[in-house]
């Protein structure tokens, strides 16, 4: 099928290319016309409005030992915390009274009982306080089918795990023996009998990633039924094993930057009614890094609403943008970002996905 076709094709319904279609997006050389393109479909399918979720990384001790993650549980540099119940409960208090209308609450991969109950219960008294119209995501790594259920239960209704890639090689490359692509994989399935609103994603640019795994990361999306896509560029992390010595500059990291956008307008134009966030690691490569996310068909932001004195602290890359800005800061920021591409930010609303709305 010729060039122009493919875009055509991919705008005109959803989810019909092949791997090879999905690679040639991905490779578009007219970067302009990948991104109107993607973009177009994001106005039809969602208008011109930006959801906004609070996010707010409550602790950063983790169980896990990924090679390329700055919180990772070997890396003796980080200075470890973890926020208290009643300050994760204003943190969400303030996303709410800032009129983002859901939270994301992230940590590192915690498991055992004590772990499990503290956030079930932060997750009661967030829902008890705010409500039913306010969104609750949870971000909390792997874990067992009944504790997806019993935070269910407790009134989260979306839950993020990114698959970090679909190829189950590349992932085993990527991380210690002891982490499993396919319990990854299968955490997914259970969150979605359990009811979630399903997120996964993956990392752009990783060391011996080709185009073809990422069009195979897109046909992952499809074939999991995913609702919401949370993507962003890889990058390295000096006190990572991955990432000690690798920099990120200039023209790499420009190219690092495009390849993350590419992903954003290639997945819109595939799935066309999914809620797809602009990462905060796109901001990391570039000062309008998410607003150029947004123009290449991603629909979320999560400006972060953690105390500022814990932000340094977690970093899973370098360069994360917002460490020394209060939350306050991010509100006024965020809307004159979104407003500045003629988007308005949607206010007070939980902004769930399209896609789960029509299943
Ligand atoms: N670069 C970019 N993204 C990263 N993440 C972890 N480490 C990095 C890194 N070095 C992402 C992973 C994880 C999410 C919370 O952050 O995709 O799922
Ligand atoms: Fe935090 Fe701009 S979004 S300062």
């Amino acid at each position: 099928m010729s060039g122009a076709t493919i875009l055509e094709k991919a705008a005109a319904a959803p989810r019909t290319l092949t791997r090879g279609e999905l690679a040639a997006l991905i490779d578009w050389p007219d970067l302009d016309a990948l991104f109107k393109a993607a973009y177009a479909v994001k106005l039809r399918e969602i208008g011109p409005r930006v959801s906004l979720r609070g996010l707010v990384e409550f602790g950063n001790v983790c169980e896990k030992d990924c090679l390329y993650c700055g919180i990772r549980k070997s890396n003796a540099n980080v200075r470890r915390y973890r926020m208290t119940a009643d300050e994760i409960v204003a943190a969400a208090k303030r996303a709410k009274d800032a009129g983002y209308g859901s939270v994301v609450l992230q940590s590192g991969e915690l498991t055992g009982e004590a772990n499990v109950a503290f956030a079930e219960e932060v997750v009661r008294r967030i829902h008890a306080e705010a409500g039913n119209e306010f969104g609750i995501t949870l971000s909390l790594g792997e874990q067992t089918e009944e504790t997806y259920r019993r935070w269910k239960e407790a009134g989260a209704h979306r839950y993020l795990l990114r698959i970090e890639t679909s190829n189950p090689d590349l992932y085993a490359k990527l991380h210690p023996a002891s982490h499993s692509w396919k319990a990854r994989r299968d955490s997914l399935r259970a969150l979605r009998r359990c009811g979630y609103q399903v997120g996964t994603g993956i990392m752009s640019g990783l060391p011996g990633q080709t185009t073809d795994d990422l069009a195979a990361d897109i046909e992952f999306f499809a074939a999991e039924d995913i609702d919401m896509i949370g993507m962003g560029p890889y990058i390295p992390h000096p006190d990572t094993p991955l990432g000690a010595g690798v920099s990120l500059t200039g023209d790499a990291a420009k190219k690092r930057l495009e390849l993350g956008l590419r992903m954003i307008a290639a997945t819109r134009l595939h799935l066309h009614d999914v809620n797809i966030a602009a990462a905060t690691a796109l901001q990391a490569l570039a000062e309008d890094g998410r607003e150029r996310g947004l123009l290449a068909g991603a629909n979320v932001v999560m400006p972060n609403v953690t105390d500022t004195r814990y932000r340094a602290d977690y970093q899973l890359y370098t360069g994360k943008p917002c460490i020394g800005e209060a939350s306050d800061l991010c509100r006024g920021c965020m809307a004159r970002r979104i407003k500045s591409i003629g988007e308005e930010p949607l206010w007070n609303a939980r902004g769930d996905s399209p896609h789960w709305r029509k299943r």
